[in-house]
Formats: C-alpha cells, structure tokens, sequence
C-alpha cells in the first residue's frame, strides 16, 4: 500500500472512500494463495489493547463449504459466490498467553521488559471479568477487520463484512471452541464485472462532531 512517506496518507484516505461492501462476487476469479496471507498480514497490523492481538481467521476457500457457511450467515449468497471467505474469531484468553505473544517485541528491544511484565499483570486482571474479556475480543478483531478491508481494496479486491450469523451453526461448521468468539466473516474475492456499488451516505459532522463535551447528544 505505501509507495513511499509523502504517498501513504493519499493512498490510505483513497482506500477509505473507494471501501464498499460488495453485493456481487464474480464467481470465476479465485484469490491466489499469497493474496490471502498478504490480506491477513495486513489485518495483523491492527492495534489492540496491550498488543494482545486477539484475532484468529478461518480461511474457507472450498465451495462446499462456503456453501455450508452460507447456512450459518442465515443463507447470504455472498457467502457461496465469494472464492474465499474468511471467518474472523477473537481469542477470549488472548491475557493468558500474553507473555509468549510479547516475547518477540520484548526481544527486539521495542518494548521493555518491566513494561511487558506490568502489561501482563494488568491484562490478567481486568480481562478475568468474562465481559471484559469479550469487549476487548470485539474491539482488536474489528480493528482487524477494518484493516483486511482496506487492504482488499487496497488490491482492487471487493469485500463484504457479515456478522448477522447463526453462532451456533459457524461454531459447528468450523469445529470453533468456545475460547474463541466468532466475531465477523469476510467474503472476499474479485468485483463483478458491472457490478458496481457506490458507498452509502455516511452522516454528517453536524451529528457525529462534538467538541468539548457531549451534552448537545439527544440523551
Ligand atoms: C460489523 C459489520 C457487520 C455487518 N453485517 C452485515 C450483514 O450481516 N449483512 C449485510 O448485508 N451487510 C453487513 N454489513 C455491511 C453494512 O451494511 C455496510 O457496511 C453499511 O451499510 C455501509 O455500506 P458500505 O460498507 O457499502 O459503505 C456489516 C458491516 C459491518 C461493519
């Protein structure tokens, strides 16, 4: 995506209003192989709190089943059309690996260990609470999945964010534990020629802008 400093930040707000969520998948163009494990080495690149990095996909690239995953998103052809989908799951015991997932930063030097050690005693007692634990899931895979949306489009790839699912049946079809939360599928694969969806009219800065405090919010 950066070609270099000064064209970063161009290219990024191009991505942002070019993302659409697909309708359409053209159903002859796969995703090679390296496509896929650049998407999720970008999605990888989320921030989380204490870099815990909860995220977990299941790439789904057989037709059968996609078409049984279709099922668990309540029967959306997008799931069945796309060459791959990818099933983004949350680890809900991300704090008790957290010394092992800090390791390789403390060891290059770009996080000290009295700081990765206090990290690590925090991270265990606040996400002990199972809500905090689930809150924090949410919030790093959605940052995930908003940086695998990005870079699709970042590679001319089209993209559909589904999380109206039947939990139960996901968790089924893909053999998912309950440690991890099966937060989103992303269908992903090449638009549909003709197939051209504008993105929808976000509201104003008039509703969404407030400075100083929030009371102007309709309570
Ligand atoms: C967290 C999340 C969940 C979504 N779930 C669904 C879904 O289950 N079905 C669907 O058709 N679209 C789903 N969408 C797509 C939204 O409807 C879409 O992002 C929104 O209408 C704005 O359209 P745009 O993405 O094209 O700008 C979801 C999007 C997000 C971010």
């Amino acid at each position: 995506m950066a070609k270099g400093p000064g064209a970063l930040p161009m290219e990024t707000l191009d991505c942002l209003s070019a993302r659409v969520t697909a309708t359409r998948f053209d159903p002859d163009r796969g995703i090679d192989q390296e496509d896929l494990r650049d998407l999720v080495r970008h999605a990888c690149r989320a921030p989380s709190a204490f870099h815990q990095q909860h995220w977990r996909f299941v790439a789904v690239q057989d037709a059968e089943a996609r078409a049984a995953l279709g099922e668990a998103a309540h029967g959306d052809p997008r799931v069945a059309e796309a060459p791959l989908v990818l099933v983004a799951l949350g680890d809900l015991r991300a704090y008790e690996d957290l010394a092992e997932t800090l390791r390789p930063t403390v060891e290059k030097g770009e996080l000290d260990r009295a700081t990765a050690d206090r990290w690590v005693r925090q991270a265990a007692k606040e996400y002990s609470q199972p809500q905090a634990a689930r809150d924090e899931a949410q919030r790093s895979v959605s940052m995930a999945v908003m940086c695998l949306l990005l870079a699709a489009r970042d590679k001319g790839l089209a993209s559909a964010c589904l999380t109206n699912l039947d939990v139960d049946a996901l968790r089924a079809a893909l053999a998912v534990s309950e440690r991890y939360l099966p937060v989103a599928l992303v269908a992903l694969g090449h638009p549909l020629p003709g197939d051209t969806p504008r993105q929808k009219v976000r509201l104003g800065l008039g509703t969404v802008l407030h400075e100083g405090s929030a009371e102007a919010l309709p309570g």
